[in-house]
C-alpha cells in the first residue's frame, strides 16, 4: 500500500481531523525541514503531513528548505506526496476558489537550493522530468475533485516565481504568453526534489486571487486569506477521497 505524505501549504499549516500518533524531528544533510513530520492517521489511512511554511506559518517561500523537506519525507516512509498550494488565477477559468491539478510547469525562480545532486557524487546525474507530475496521482486528485463537486481543471501550467511579492501586470502578461494558467512561489524545487528522490508527486492547487493585472482591484492579504478560509474545507475532503482511494 502506497505511503502518501501531504504538504500543506498557506492555509493548512495543521491538518484537521489527522489523528497524530508521532511527531518526527528529522535530521536531515541539509539541516531542518520547515516543521516536524507528522505521523497519522486520516481517511482511515496511514499518512504523512508536512507543514511547507512551519507551523506557525513563518517560513516565506523563498526560504523554505526544500530539500530537508522533501529527505525528511522520504526518511520518515513517505512514496507519494500530495502537494497543497496557493495561486493565483492567470486564465479565465482560473477564478478565486477554482482548483488547478497542472500538468506542466515552468519555473522562474532563481537562487535557491535546487538539488540534492551536487555533492560527493559518483555520477553526474540529470532526471527526466518532461512530465514533471506523476500522471496516476494526478488522474487520482482529479477523481476526488470531480467527486467533490467543486470548480475544477484537470490540467494547467503552473508559473513558480521566486516571491515573496506579487508579480507586476507584465510579468502576468509575459507568463500567459508563455502559456502559464496559474502562478505561485512554492512548486519549485519542490517538484523536481521529489522526482530526484523517486517520489511521485502531484499538485492540488486552489486559486485564492486574480494574478496581478488581471482585476482592478489591488491584491490584498485579506483577500487571499479568506479565499484559502473558504477553500480549505474542500482541500481536506479531497484529500481524505485521494487516501480512501
Ligand atoms: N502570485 C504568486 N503566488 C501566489 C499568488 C500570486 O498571485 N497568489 C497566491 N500565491
Amino acid at each position: 500500500m502506497t505511503v502518501y505524505a501531504i504538504i500543506g501549504g498557506s492555509g493548512l499549516t495543521r491538518l484537521e481531523g489527522l489523528d497524530i500518533r508521532q511527531s518526527l524531528a528529522v535530521d536531515t544533510p541539509y539541516g531542518a525541514p520547515s516543521a516536524e513530520v507528522q505521523i497519522g492517521e486520516y481517511a482511515g489511512k496511514e499518512v504523512l503531513f508536512l507543514a511547507r511554511h512551519g507551523h506557525p506559518h513563518r517560513i516565506p517561500p523563498h526560504r523554505v528548505n526544500y530539500r530537508a523537506n522533501l529527505w525528511a519525507l522520504k526518511q520518515a516512509g513517505a512514496e507519494a506526496i500530495l502537494a497543497v498550494n496557493a495561486v493565483g488565477g492567470i486564465h479565465p477559468a482560473m477564478v478565486t476558489g477554482h482548483f488547478c491539478v497542472p500538468h506542466q510547469l515552468i519555473d522562474y525562480t532563481s537562487g535557491r537550493e535546487h538539488t540534492c545532486f551536487a555533492d560527493n557524487l559518483e555520477q553526474v546525474t540529470h532526471i527526466d522530468f518532461s512530465n514533471p507530475y506523476s500522471e496516476p496521482l494526478r488522474q487520482q486528485l482529479i477523481a476526488a475533485l470531480a467527486a467533490e463537486g467543486v470548480g475544477y481543471s484537470g490540467q494547467g501550467v503552473y508559473a513558480c516565481t521566486q516571491g515573496p511579492r506579487l508579480e507586476t501586470a507584465a510579468e502576468i502578461a509575459r507568463l500567459e504568453r508563455d502559456g502559464c494558467d496559474i502562478v505561485g512561489m512554492t512548486g519549485m524545487p519542490e517538484a523536481a526534489l521529489a522526482r530526484e528522490l523517486e517520489l511521485d508527486y502531484a499538485c492540488l492547487a486552489l486559486v485564492v486571487n486574480p494574478a496581478a493585472g488581471k482585476s482592478a482591484a489591488v491584491i490584498s492579504m485579506a483577500e487571499i486569506e479568506q479565499a484559502l478560509r473558504d477553500g480549505m474545507g474542500k482541500v481536506t475532503s479531497t484529500l481524505a477521497r485521494v487516501l480512501k482511494g
